[in-house]
């Protein structure tokens, strides 16, 4: 099912069953070159496939950006121990809605994209961890695990390779902290989800305390058009070193709010403009969110030149992140958004460690009181430092997530929150009895 009208700006590359009916199912996607690039890899060594994944600057569509094939080179091989293959589709991110369509719609993509990675590190089974709200999405994905067996896909010895390849589904339980890669795998074990100390990093001592290839849902449903098309081609889609195509999500006050699959470097004004068709009740652009809502935001005259891809972002001082645009107008209260923003991370905190269990909720704290009404000059530099001591001090990245987007509002609208508490005063002067102590 898709949920907003697709865009003629689009390139559609793992988007192109989408539309089509019953594209879930295996008929259709045996019909539209389905379980071709499998069968070429089984014919490549594990460096060669490595090299094509290098080739294709296909960069991990969960977060971070980093380099998939470089990620896959870092795994020790023959070291006695099994290897897995986890996929990360916790989709916790607010803002970001793209995995779901990916499982939803094409969950065999996502399937041949684990077998590749599989096969290059000769691992025997397959996780997919699905977020604890995406539950409508096991049966639809079961089927296909299904139906793959029932095709020689998966199972014994898959295509006569003498290969054997298991994949199974497991639900998280509903907490932001388990997309953390490492809070996954002691979730996935049935632990507590928490982070583990880096390094060492999953490639090395991962699942069960063995070598892994950890991706991204979108990172893995990316692999067989790469194997299919070319390594160039698909390179050759995107801009020098950020391949191939990416799932937009763009939500806020735009006319046309949804998902677009768009080139790596597509400029950002023309997906508000062009792709989303402007800004709702043709008001002015404030700012943007660029990549859920861990990323600072920017102004909109930040915005005017911006590509989307993970370095023009960064040159930016913000993050392409998980990609998830949030388009924000001129009504809106940007005091408001960091309070919420905040709300969601405090009560996403693990509580694991205490720069980010503390951290999260005196920013809570503060931001509450200030909205409310009962700021103080001193609060503004408080936040910022609050954030700023907390960048980098944490067990894993959830607390620089929470950290930078408050961080970033203060920065960029540090006027607004001057008005707010200039609103404030006025309001405690002729009512003194609202005056919070
Ligand atoms: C708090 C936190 C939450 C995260 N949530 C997700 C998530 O929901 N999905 C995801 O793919 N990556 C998430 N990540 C990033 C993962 O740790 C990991 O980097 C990613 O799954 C690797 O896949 P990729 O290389 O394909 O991007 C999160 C990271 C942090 C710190």
């Amino acid at each position: 099912m898709l949920y907003n009208e697709p865009s003629p700006l689009e390139v559609k590359v793992i988007s192109q069953r989408f539309n089509l009916p019953n594209s879930a199912s295996i008929d259709t996607y045996l019909s539209t070159e389905g379980y071709v690039a499998i069968k070429k890899a089984l014919e490549m060594t594990p460096e060669a496939i490595i090299d094509v994944m290098k080739a294709s600057s296909l960069r991990g569509r969960g977060g971070a950006g980093f380099p998939t094939g470089l990620k896959w080179s870092f795994v020790p091989r023959n070291t006695g121990k099994p290897t897995y293959i986890i996929c990360n589709s916790d989709e916790s991110e607010p803002g970001t809605c793209k995995d779901r369509l990916l499982m939803e719609n094409d969950p065999h993509q996502l399937i041949e994209g684990m077998m590749i990675a599989g096969w290059t590190i000769k691992s025997t089974k397959g996780y997919i961890f699905i977020r604890g709200e995406y539950r409508y999405l096991i049966p639809i994905v079961d089927r296909a695990i299904q139906e793959a067996y029932a095709h020689g896909y998966l199972g014994k010895n898959i295509l006569g390779s003498g290969w054997d390849f298991d994949v199974y589904t497991h639900t998280g339980a509903g907490a932001y902290e388990c997309g953390e890669e490492s809070a996954l795998l002691e979730s996935l074990e049935g632990k507590r989800g928490i982070p583990r100390l880096k390094p060492p990093f999953p490639a090395v001592v991962g699942a069960f305390q063995s070598p892994t290839i950890l991706n991204n849902c979108e990172t893995f449903s990316a692999v067989p058009v790469i194997f299919r098309n070319g390594a160039e081609w698909y390179a050759g889609l995107g801009t020098p070193k950020n391949g191939g195509t990416r799932l937009t999500c763009v939500s806020g006050h735009v006319n046309k709010p949804g998902v677009y699959e768009l080139p790596m470097g597509f400029p950002m004004m023309r997906l508000i403009d062009e792709v989303c068709g402007g800004m709702r009740n043709g008001k002015k652009l404030k700012a943007v969110i660029p990549g859920g809502s861990s990323s600072p935001v920017l102004r909109a005259e930040e915005c005017t030149d911006i590509l989307l891809d993970f370095d023009s972002i960064a040159k930016a001082k913000s993050m392409a992140g998980s990609g998830g645009l949030v388009i924000l107008d001129e009504d809106t209260d940007i005091v408001k958004v960091a309070l919420r923003t905040i709300k969601f991370y405090a009560h996403e905190s693990c509580g694991w460690c205490i720069p980010c269990r503390e951290g999260t909720t005196w920013l809570k704290k503060i931001l509450t009181r200030f909205d409310e009404g009962g700021g103080q000059q001193s609060d503004i530099n408080l936040i910022r430092d609050l954030a700023a001591n907390m960048l980098g001090r944490t067990f894993c990245a959830l607390g620089d997530a929470a950290a930078m987007p408050i961080g970033g509002f203060i920065e960029k609208f540090r006027d607004e929150f001057e008005a707010k508490l200039k609103q404030s005063r006025s309001v405690t002067q002729s009512h003194p009895e609202l005056v919070v102590v």
